[in-house]
């Protein structure tokens, strides 16, 4: 079994990762084979208590402590979140719904306020809609279908056994075939149920994220190839947009068959590695991700030879995250990796600026063009 071997100084920037080393460590009983995990043990912990010493004492052990409890607790917050988009709750639970309810408001995903006096006995509190939880209803930016299936079990499940998974030497399966024994392209194609969960999922996200992508996608297009387009959401809003274009989709024979039949839209049904029918442009939204370089490099080399040059209107248009584009805060640079991470789990990777250059050249196109405006995605333009 292969090791991480720490060497060097420790400084501020790598406590967590001690940390994190010291968890999985103790999680790991057979980690003890290791020969020098006493002396990396002693070595992790002498520094922090070095660094708390010299951070001001309790206190900085204190806020220390509260960083690692507000981390390790966070999967909780999923969890409560995720009882508030699919879960009816059976009367006999209302007095649960307080104490979910103070972990949703907390952070802002709903409001909360004492009643008014006058009118009840003062104890009762009055749950109101914030911008976030307006986004769980409704039938316009309804986001509830997309976090019903990022949160759905399949999806959770394998990060039970990410530290198992990170323990195998690769080539290793992704951590969602080690769970489920299929990759999820199979599962969704041989379970009608998550089919439909995960078609409802991608519909809601490109209805939400397209209202605010269309200024930047449609013009100086005749024609557009919305590739791996799933049910053709954002095919539609842009023909809806702009009624010029004449708009397909692309997608496997399966989504195709379970397309709806009232888009206006031409769905052709087809594998994106095998060719990519002809168009002024080709849209690829929330798809790059899910593959390997190797398998970007076939699409995107598909992609040029679908369209025409520069000159002539030829370009590709890709809506995926681009690690560390857009808004620098915490919270969106947060959002951006543990959505990485969340795409590892199915072979998938965000890449960051110079791996989205790495493959775009080798794809063999000549220029592109990032714009951060989506909120931790991006858009990216692509020319040959
Ligand atoms: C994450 S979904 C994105 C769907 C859509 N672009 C959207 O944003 O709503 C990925 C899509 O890729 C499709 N897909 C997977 N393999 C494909 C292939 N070889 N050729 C064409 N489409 C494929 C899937 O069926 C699925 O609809």
């Amino acid at each position: 079994m292969k090791q991480v071997q720490f060497t060097g100084t420790v400084n501020r920037k790598s406590l967590y990762i001690e940390i994190w080393y010291q968890w999985l460590l103790l999680y790991h009983q057979q980690i003890k084979a290791i020969p020098n995990q006493a002396k990396l043990k002693h070595f992790a912990m002498g520094s922090i208590q070095e660094q708390h010493s010299s951070a001001g004492g309790h206190q900085a052990l204190l806020d220390a402590q509260l960083d690692l409890w507000h981390n390790t607790f966070a999967f909780i917050k999923s969890m409560a979140l995720t009882t508030s988009v699919v879960k009816p709750l059976h009367p006999s639970k209302l007095p649960s719904l307080r104490r979910l309810m103070r972990v949703l408001t907390v952070p802002g995903i709903f409001s909360a306020a004492a009643a008014n006096p006058a009118e009840d006995d003062g104890d009762r509190v009055v749950y109101g809609l914030t911008p976030a939880s307006r986004l769980l209803i409704g039938s316009v930016h309804n986001l509830a279908p997309t976090l019903s299936l990022i949160l759905h079990e399949m999806f959770v499940s394998p990060f039970l056994s990410l530290g198992t998974w990170l323990e195998h030497e690769l080539p290793d399966l992704a951590l969602f075939e080690v769970a489920h024994g299929k990759a999820v392209w199979d599962v969704i194609l041989h379970d009608a149920t998550i089919s439909s969960l995960f078609n409802a999922g991608m519909v809601a996200d490109s209805r939400f994220l397209m209202d605010i992508a269309i200024r930047e996608c449609g013009h100086g297009i005749s024609s557009l190839i919305d590739v791996a387009g799933g049910h053709g959401a954002a095919a539609q809003a842009i023909a809806e947009a702009f009624p010029h274009i004449e708009c397909s989709v692309l997608d496997l024979q399966h989504v195709v068959d379970s397309a709806p039949a009232d888009t206006g839209l031409k769905y052709i049904a087809g594998d994106m590695f095998e060719s990519i029918p002809p168009a002024n442009a080709v849209f690829l939204e929330w798809v790059m991700h899910d593959w390997r370089d190797s398998e970007c490099i076939t699409i995107l080399k598909n992609c040029k030879k679908a369209i025409p040059t520069r000159d002539a209107g030829g370009k590709v248009i890709i809506v995926d995250a681009v690690v560390g584009a857009g808004c620098s805060t915490p919270k969106h640079r947060e959002t951006q990796v543990l959505y990485d991470l969340f795409i590892m789990v199915a072979n998938g990777i965000e890449r960051d600026e110079q791996e989205w250059r790495n493959i775009i050249l080798e794809a063999g196109f000549t220029h592109y063009n990032i714009i951060p405006v989506l909120g931790v995605r991006s858009i990216i333009e692509v020319y040959p």
